[in-house]
Formats: C-alpha cells, sequence, structure tokens
C-alpha cells in the first residue's frame, strides 16, 4: 500500500524518522522505491542535475510532469510530490490550483511542493481545500535566490528566525502537510519542529528535524558541478561510471568485446548454406 500523509504524521507522531530522497526517472524510482524510502520528491533541482540548467529558475511545468510521469510508472509504494516550478504558483491561487491538479491528475503525484511562508499562506490553504495535499518550504528557497541574494544560509539573525517560525505557523495553519526546511541553523530548525505538529523535512537543518531530504545525484556521487555543505555523499557512481565506461572502451578497441556470450548465433549448416548461396 502506498505511504499516506497520515502516514508521515504518525511517523512523527511516533518519534520515527523520515527518509525523503528525490528521484526524477523512472529507473532511479524503482531502486528507491525498492529501498523502502517512503517519500519521493520529484524536485526542481531537475533543473541543474538532469538537465544542466544553472538554476532551478528555468525548469518549466512540462519538463516537471515529463519526468514526475516518470517517477510515478516506477515508484509503487512512496508517497511522490512534485514540486512545483518557478512562476507556476506565484501569479495566482487559481494558475497554482490548476497548475498543482496537472501534478495529481497528469503526472500521477500524489501531492506538490512549494516555496514560501506567509505570502503563500492563502494560495496552500485554497489548494488543500481543494484536496491537493501540499508539502511546504521555507529557509533558502532557490527559487527566490536572486531575492535572497545568493544561496545562503537563513535564520541567523533573530528578525530573520522570527519570520521563518511565523511562515513554520502560517502555513501549518493553512493545511500543509509537512515542511522542509532548508539552510537553517539546526538549533532553529529544531525549535520550528517542536513547535509544530506537521512533520518537518530538513536539508542542511541539522538532526532535529523529523525527516532529511537529499538529492539523489548528491548523495550518490553523480553530480560534481556544486557540492553543498549539506550533502553527504553515500557513494561514488560518478566514479564508478566513468571506470565502467574507460573499460568498456578499453574492451571494444582491443577487440575483447563482444565475446560469443553476447552474440547472437545461426547454426553451422545455415551458415554454410548462407556461405554458398553468397558465394
Ligand atoms: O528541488 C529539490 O530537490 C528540493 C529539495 C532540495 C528540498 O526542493
Amino acid at each position: 500500500m502506498r505511504v499516506t500523509i497520515n502516514d508521515l504524521r504518525d511517523m512523527k507522531a511516533n518519534g520515527e524518522k523520515i527518509p525523503m530522497i528525490t528521484a526524477y526517472d523512472y529507473t532511479s524510482a524503482r531502486i528507491v522505491d525498492a529501498a523502502g524510502v517512503p517519500v519521493i520528491l520529484v524536485g526542481d533541482t531537475l533543473g541543474q542535475v538532469v538537465l544542466g540548467y544553472d538554476s532551478t529558475l528555468p525548469v518549466t511545468i512540462d519538463e516537471m510532469l515529463h519526468h514526475t510521469k516518470a517517477v510515478a510508472r516506477g515508484a509503487e509504494r512512496a508517497l511522490i510530490i512534485g514540486d512545483m516550478p518557478f512562476m507556476t504558483y506565484q501569479t495566482s491561487t487559481e494558475d497554482a490550483m490548476r497548475n498543482a491538479g496537472r501534478f495529481l491528475q497528469e503526472g500521477g503525484a500524489q501531492a506538490v511542493k512549494l516555496e514560501g511562508g506567509v505570502h503563500v499562506a492563502a494560495t496552500v490553504r485554497r489548494m488543500v481545500e481543494s484536496g491537493i495535499p501540499v508539502m511546504g518550504h521555507i529557509g533558502l528557497t532557490p527559487q527566490s535566490v536572486h531575492q535572497l541574494g545568493g544561496y545562503r544560509v537563513q535564520g541567523k539573525s533573530l528578525k530573520s528566525a522570527v519570520r521563518l517560525m511565523e511562515d513554520a505557523r502560517a502555513l501549518e495553519e493553512a493545511g500543509v502537510f509537512s515542511l522542509v526546511l532548508e539552510c537553517v541553523p539546526a538549533s532553529l530548525a529544531k525549535l520550528i519542529t517542536e513547535r509544530l505538529s506537521i512533520p518537518t523535512i530538513g536539508i542542511g537543518a541539522g538532526a532535529g528535524c523529523d525527516g532529511q531530504v537529499q538529492v539523489f545525484h548528491d548523495m550518490l556521487g553523480l553530480f560534481s558541478d556544486f557540492v553543498p555543505r549539506h550533502a553527504k555523499r553515500y557513494a561514488t557512481l560518478g566514479e564508478a561510471i566513468a571506470d565502467a565506461v574507460a573499460a568498456y572502451m578499453g574492451e571494444v578497441r582491443d577487440g575483447s568485446f563482444p565475446t560469443r556470450k553476447h552474440s547472437y548465433h545461426i547454426s553451422d549448416d545455415v551458415l554454410a548454406e548462407l556461405e554458398a548461396q553468397v558465394r
């Protein structure tokens, strides 16, 4: 049975930590799902780690839907959350509802995520009232990178910490089922987590959150253009792939690949007949 937003709430209540991972295609979703990860985020980090953009800003809803559908085909059990890209919910509540609806109807996601605090709370409320589960995202919100003046830790001053607490409360009040805290001091994230009844999911927000999220390509060592401090490498697949490709090229060049095992065959009789006919 698929994980639900109620299961996540129960996990927080039971003190069970929530591991969330991003995925962007069928194969990675199958692997992550089979490993038992309860929540998969089809993040708009897609823009950087899959599509090669220099930020999340150019990502379109059509690109997100294309990849969300692939993930939905691969993940049978995990809750799938589609990340709403820049300018698909900031323009109006109507746009937000229409675009979020596309993630559920066309993409096969069970929920959406969007960035922002107090100023998106009214939109979130309408979405939730319409039956769309919404995950919030505050702290470093990469779609606002130019407004924030860069990819910086948020909530370090008293004023900005108070604002984040207000954002968190406004989103909980509006009905988000969970909240991502990105690049927030660990003690502030812990305090927010303690004050909310919904689960918080941290990335660069310390161990006091109810769960953690990591970007698939970062944690597996597949993306090295930029490695944030909060990304932990659990594997070095980029190096493993480079080694495998080098071995393949070497075997093609020296003729040791393909072997008989990797080839298809006809019987010697048919071959002899063929050679006689085409002589
Ligand atoms: O797009 C994404 O992958 C995200 C996570 C980093 C939280 O928003």
